[in-house]
């Protein structure tokens, strides 16, 4: 388990919305023993009294409708964003510029290194299909609890094809190093990387924002490419600001992005293959 994130997840408390009923206290308490750490009980205080009570930097909510992560600064829960959106783009015949890059198809496996949000698993989830599969390892505690939960419970009306791209999803608790290492060599198609941008936000309504203060902020090792590279059948794709030097200083083979988006994916090609963009 990763232990290089913003908030120790010592620093926190598990509690619940302020009249739960048995199910969301059962939770609640499957929550906290999962994430080692304390359960207390709501009892009518507000956020404010119980981080000052208690000495926290963050509080997990469980409610009947989600469970979040309340700090000062904000609230984190799990919400599909833009997947479903770039979903609707891809079905109608548009160009992703992640998928390009990783030259995904039906039946391809990818293990996404850096999990955050899940948006991009979502994605690459509803390309590679059921014949697919999609691991998504975030070294977060507390962002991988909130999303796995999220991923297996959310319900869209109307969005059949995303909440079924959602629960094929495979989340891991893990630092991606470690869990690269153990790996057999080829054992994914594709291995991906979205880490923490080096440079600030691209705007201030980010949806990454909100993750902000829990995630794991370090910059990608030159190391852990290497090892994508054994594990990877096909392509090692990152994701980085147009401006970052992180390419250059991790040494693509080639990039791919949109001509004006400030988005671009950095790509590295294992062995022979057809499609070179
Ligand atoms: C920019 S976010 C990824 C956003 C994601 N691509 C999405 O679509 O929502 C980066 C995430 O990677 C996690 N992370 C950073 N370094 C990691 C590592 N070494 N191992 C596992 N997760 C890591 C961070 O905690 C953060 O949640």
């Amino acid at each position: 388990m990763g232990n290089r994130c913003a908030v120790s997840p010592l620093s926190c408390l598990v509690t619940t919305s302020y009249r739960p009923d048995v199910r969301v206290q059962g939770q609640a308490t499957q929550v906290a023993r999962k994430l080692k750490l304390p359960f207390v009980d709501r009892d009518k205080q507000s956020l404010e009294q119980m981080y000052s009570r208690y000495m926290v930097a963050g509080i997990v909510v469980v409610s009947k409708i989600k469970t979040s992560y309340h700090c000062p600064h904000g609230e984190f829960f799990f919400h599909p964003d833009k997947s479903a959106m770039r979903i609707k783009e891809i079905r109608a015949g548009k160009t992703d510029q992640m998928i390009k890059a990783m030259d995904l198809y039906p039946g391809y496996s990818i293990v996404d290194c850096t999990l955050g949000l899940a948006t991009d698993a979502i994605v690459a989830s509803y390309v590679s299909g059921i014949a697919g599969k999609v691991v998504g390892i975030e070294s977060s505690p507390i962002i991988s609890t909130l999303v796995e939960m999220g991923l297996k419970s959310y319900e869209q009306q109307g969005k059949k094809k995303v909440v079924e791209a959602m629960r094929r999803v495979r989340v891991l608790n893990a630092e991606h190093g470690q869990y690269l290492t153990h790996l057999a060599p080829n054992s994914f198609d594709v291995v991906y990387f979205d880490p923490m941008f080096r440079k600030a936000k691209l705007g201030a309504r980010c949806p990454v924002d909100r993750l902000r203060p829990l995630a794991d902020h370090s910059p990608l090792e030159r190391v852990n490419i290497e090892l994508a590279l054994q594990v990877a059948r096909r392509r090692v794709v990152m994701k980085e600001t147009r401006t970052s030097q992180e390419f250059d200083r991790l040494g693509v083979d080639f990039v791919v992005g949109g001509k004006h988006s400030p988005i671009q994916y950095g790509v590295w090609v294992v062995g022979s293959e057809g499609h070179i963009w």
